[in-house]
């Protein structure tokens, strides 16, 4: 199916079960355990044994040579596959830059370069640890600040510019000039990444955990040079990814390649200090922004450069882009900067771009909010746009973000916040109120689907999409006992196998809206097959209510339909030339109110608040989650989290979730989500949008901006420590 213009008056208007708070089908399985992670498909293979990982203690150089007796003496030791005797394997192209096994050059520190395999996790470990090896170690680049020096003011390149920024800038009444800086993350999730891998008759079966099915399929394809058909890819349950499972990596290859030299099933995790060093994070940015505005607050010249590490070939931090689309203003210009350096491999952390991009850019608008002496949900509410700056032939499908702002401040109370830096105390606490926006697209890309209906009246859906804790097994259970008219519990969804026809996948806020289209898709296709056997010629005539079917007069029971055999359909949704007309966008407000003490400067929060404006809700339940689930992350992100650089190695010493922190419960004592009742027909036929990525944004500044409201110190560097601001 086609989607290629505005989604008209549909049965998700007036929906029984999509928008409904519906908790999460897949809930029980996750709380009682037996919703298996990777690690522990116990019984996906037999005899399976364990594979430990060697990784690089060097960032830059080569491998000269590599000594594997005493591991492959050692106690239960099935054998070791090091990466010299692999060679050098194709790098599947836009997925990743470093190769993730193979050859003898070493790319980035703790790059995976051999795997011990033995009966036990622990003999594997103890295994591994005997491995030597010899390098030549090459000089590395990892001072980010050094290259900054270097590039910023180079405006040869810019990605845009529109007007005349520099003359617009000078005639402006008030301006702001800051440069900002964000720390590299980690995505610490939950489960590691881990893979079980099994070769039978030259197929390969891969149990594992990933967000994108199909890319880690072809990955595998490509990097083992063999045909995608003889590979199984199978996610059903992933414990976090964050964009840190968006692409293959090191686990799955050092299983398969381990798999097929054993001629066993092999299991590799990477424990908790490889997934800082070994997978991908997001890197860090030095941030220059500058805005002029007229007295009254319109923006009128705005600027905004930015740099980012990224290995050499990477493509680095979007950090700019939000500032191309979120305000006003004539005189435009945006350039990006790359630091090619030889830190581990950085990529997509959830809202790749826009999360960094507003910690800076949100702090800036609060700082010319002050110089104008506006208030600063005034100043953004001015600086709305309804068409894309860059362009103003085109419009946003749908953008409400003054509405958040509005609905926002009345719920948060705002209008009695603090409104003189350092001026409001309670006992030993200084109180502090903030806001900003927040801005992340609203995409959604081809996702296919296939439906069963059984003789009993249930249906079953299959479709490669994943659900990595965001409530997909959900919303594709409401979707289509919406559309096919049946009790959710009639609705079995199944996941995650590329046996299932390929879907969008979880990554870029895409997964829900595509998805369910995906469904929908596949549902409307078993639709007209009912109509077929119904001999009616206009399936639209057709009612599905209560697991039946009603034609005129006519009322024929589904499990009826299916009583010879099960009718299966098959749909791919995919999203026309029209959806790229318009700009379609998802908005927020955040609001914060925290407390500092006065003697220790330690910050607790006290409560948040989101507004959201990201078209028809499909579950207020999950949607929330996602928010703020994302809102967290953005305490973490404002106040904690930091993956420091070792600029003379090269490499992140934080190798676990000591020297990695992140907030816990106590930490965030109250939030609220109010969702915007608003819908985009030119998202998708549910008019839907995501919000997993949204909650996310402009959350740190949001709370850097309470700081500063508290004690009247402006810091402009993340996270925001005590000693940047005591
Ligand atoms: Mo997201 S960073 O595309 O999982």
């Amino acid at each position: 199916m086609q989607f290629n213009q505005p989604a008209g008056d549909n049965l998700f208007d007036n929906a029984r079960l999509i928008g409904r708070p519906t908790p999460r089908i897949d809930g029980p399985l996750k709380v009682s355990g037996q919703a298996p992670y990777a690690y522990e498909r116990h019984d996906a293979a037999e005899g399976q044994l364990v594979g430990y990982p060697v990784v690089s203690t060097i960032a830059q150089g080569r491998i000269t040579g590599m000594d594997t007796s005493a591991a492959e003496a050692a106690p239960g030791v099935i054998g070791v596959v090091t990466t010299l005797e692999v060679g050098e394997m194709p790098t599947p192209s836009g997925m990743h830059t470093a190769p993730l096994f193979g050859g003898a050059e070493v790319w980035h520190y703790h790059q995976a370069i051999a795997v011990v395999v033995a009966e036990s996790f622990e003999q594997a470990r103890a295994a591994a640890a005997l491995v030597k090896v010899d390098y030549d170690v090459t000089k590395g680049s990892f001072d980010l600040e050094a290259v900054w020096q270097q590039k910023k003011d180079d405006n040869s390149e810019p990605v845009a510019r529109v007007g005349d920024f520099e003359t617009a800038y000078q005639a402006a009444e008030v301006t702001l000039d800051q440069e900002y800086r964000t720390p590299s993350h980690s995505h610490a999730m939950m489960e590691p990444h881990a893979s079980i891998a099994e070769w039978q008759d030259g197929k390969l079966t891969v149990w594992t955990s990933n967000q994108m099915i199909e890319w880690g399929r072809q990955s595998l394809a490509t990097t083992l040079e063999m045909d995608a058909d003889d590979i199984r890819v199978d996610s059903p349950y992933i414990g976090g990814g964050f964009g840190a499972k968006l692409f293959l990596r090191a686990d799955a290859v050092m299983a398969a390649l381990a798999a097929r030299k054993l001629q066993r099933a092999v299991k590799v995790m990477l424990p908790r200090p490889m997934v800082m060093n070994n997978t991908t994070h997001r890197a860090s940015t030095i941030q220059r922004i500058r805005i002029g505005a007229q007295a009254d607050g319109k923006i009128t010249a705005i600027a905004h450069e930015a740099i980012s590490h990224t290995l050499p070939g990477g493509s680095g931090e979007d950090a700019v882009d939000q500032t191309r689309k979120f305000y006003a203003g004539d005189n435009r210009l945006i350039v990006k900067h790359l630091a090619e350096m030889h830190l581990p491999e950085a990529n997509a952390m959830r809202a790749p771009g826009e999360a960094s991009g507003l910690m800076a850019l949100e702090i800036a608008m609060d700082e010319m909010a002050e110089k104008l002496g506006m208030d600063p949900v005034e100043f953004r509410t001015v600086n709305d746009t309804q068409v894309d700056p860059e362009n103003p032939d085109r419009t946003f499908s749908d953008r409400h973000f003054v509405e958040c702002l509005r609905q926002g401040a009345e719920a948060f109370g705002w209008v009695s916040r603090n409104t003189t830096p350092g001026g409001m105390r309670d006992g030993q606490w200084l109180i502090g109120h903030g806001v900003a926006g927040a801005y992340r697209g609203g995409p959604a890309t081809t996702s296919g689907a296939r439906v069963r209906l059984q003789d009993t009246g249930r249906i079953i859906v299959e479709t490669d999409m994943t659900d990595i804790g965001t409530g997909s097994y959900t919303i594709l259970a409401q979707t289509v006992a919406e559309t096919m008219g049946v009790d959710l519990d009639a609705v079995e969804v199944r996941l995650g196998d590329s046996d299932f026809p390929v879907s969008a996948g979880s990554g870029g806020q895409w997964g829900a809206a595509s998805s369910t289209a995906g469904a929908y898709a596949a549902c409307i296709a078993l639709r007209e097959q009912i109509a077929e056997r119904l001999r009616v010629n206009d399936p639209e005539t057709l009612s599905f209510a209560n697991g039946a079917v009603n034609a005129g007069e006519k009322q024929v029971t589904l499990a009826s339909l299916a009583a010879d055999g099960e009718l299966v359909a098959e749909d791919s949704i995919s999203f026309g030339d029209f959806r790229d007309e318009q700009v379609v966008s998802t908005f927020a407000a955040h609001f914060v109110e925290l407390g500092v003490h006065v003697g220790t400067g330690e910050i607790r929060l006290r409560r948040m608040l989101a507004a959201c404006d990201a078209g028809r809700i499909l579950n207020p339940v999950t949607a929330r989650s996602q928010v703020i689930g994302g809102m967290v992350m953005g305490v973490g992100a404002a106040m904690m989290e930091e993956m420091a650089i070792d600029t003379g190695r090269g490499y992140f010493p934080a190798h676990d979730l000591a020297g990695y922190e992140v907030p816990v419960h106590m930490d965030i004592p109250s939030q609220e989500v109010i969702f915007l009742d608003t819908v985009d027909p030119a998202s998708s036929p549910l008019k839907a949008k995501g919000v997993g990525e949204l909650g996310l944004c402009g959350v740190a500044a949001a709370v850097a901006n309470a700081v500063y409201n508290a004690t009247g110190v402006r810091v402009r560097s993340y996270p925001m420590t005590l000693d940047k601001y005591l």
